[in-house]
């Protein structure tokens, strides 16, 4: 089953390059600038990497992508994933990035799209592998600091596919994002946003409803709502379910608990992914090899899944991936 693992072609939807960031490159970065580093060795990033739930991880993501600063170190970042995710038989690759977050700390989004956008250029080449950018609002910041975003955004619009809300789920829902996702519609944009991973099934109505979200980020919680399940599988609506994740961030206890079967069966269109693979234990192969030793499916359902991802991708850019 691991060489039909290995060799299912992948498309990988949620997936935020700075939780990419390996220990290894976060070191080589830091070390390069004179950034001081709150570890010393490997294993004390290994030891912190221990999360009670997504807040104690956020703090530590945000942390780490503080030795991002120039064109290179995105350039970097990206192209270390590309290389690892086409190892793991990574056909397309949809990337999350979190522009306020660099924004921040004067980084601009000239530098930003540029870096990342020459690993993708090369990861063509290099690594078969084509790609598209998801700029994606922090939800834990202002609508007002979105809506700066969203104006900033509109010069680089052909260079993005469409536009994420991820970070702080509980206290922060869709509803706060309306205006500048009710403008990137009407742009054209392609809408997604994280909904139901720690927050409640609700905010996946909402985000579907108000926010007008074309796939869900994580979704799992929408099994406590049956009408909701019956709704987001009447209309097909993807969503990118982060298996490895959910259990770093204890979403649920082991993988053993995890809910895909029954998101399966209740014919929900899901597809996997990493999410952070830097911070949760590995990437595309990882998840499934994970899964599959948790939760035992059979070959049909795992062809289900990566055809789902081909179906879910933004349509310009996923085609002939050789399916059929
Ligand atoms: N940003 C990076 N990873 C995230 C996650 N799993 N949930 C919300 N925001 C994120
Ligand atoms: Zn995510």
């Amino acid at each position: 089953m691991h060489d039909f693992l290995a060799r299912l072609p992948k498309v990988e939807l949620h997936l935020h390059i700075e939780g990419s960031l390996t220990p290894a490159l976060m070191f080589e970065l830091a070390a390069e600038q004179g950034i001081a580093l709150p570890y010393a060795t490997l294993e004390e990033v290994e030891a912190a990497y221990d999360f009670a739930d997504l807040p104690a991880f956020l703090a530590l993501y945000y942390q780490g992508m503080g030795v991002l600063n120039d064109e290179s170190h995105f350039y970097r970042l990206a192209q270390d994933y590309f290389r690892r995710a086409s190892a793991d038989g990574v056909k397309h690759l949809e990337l999350f990035f979190d522009p306020q977050a660099h924004l921040s700390r004067g980084v601009s989004l000239a530098t930003q799209f540029a870096g990342l956008e020459r690993a993708c250029r090369e990861a063509v080449k290099e690594f078969d592998i084509t790609s598209a950018l998801v700029p994606s609002f922090l939800r834990c910041h202002s609508a007002e600091s979105a809506r700066e975003l969203f104006d900033a955004l509109i010069p680089f619009e052909s260079r993005f596919v469409g536009v994420g809300l991820d970070s702080a789920e509980i206290g922060n829902p869709p509803e706060k994002f309306t205006e500048v996702f009710q403008l990137a519609g009407e742009r054209g944009w392609h809408r997604v946003a994280h909904a139901g991973e720690e927050g409640p099934a609700a905010y996946i109505r909402t985000a579907l409803e108000v926010l007008g979200v074309e796939r869900i980020d994580h979704g799992v919680r929408c099994l406590e709502d049956p009408a909701l399940v019956a709704e987001l599988a009447e209309r097909r609506i993807p969503l990118t379910v982060c298996p490895l994740s959910n259990v770093a961030l204890k979403v649920v206890e082991r993988m053993d608990d995890h809910p895909l079967p029954k998101l399966i069966e209740a014919g929900l269109n899901i597809t996997l992914n990493s999410d952070d693979p830097a911070y949760f234990g590995g990437g595309m192969l990882d998840n499934f090899i994970a899964v599959q030793q948790a939760l035992d499916l059979s070959e049909a359902q795992w062809i289900t899944l990566c055809r789902n991802a081909i179906d879910a991708a933004f349509p310009q850019r996923a085609e002939g991936l050789g399916m059929s």
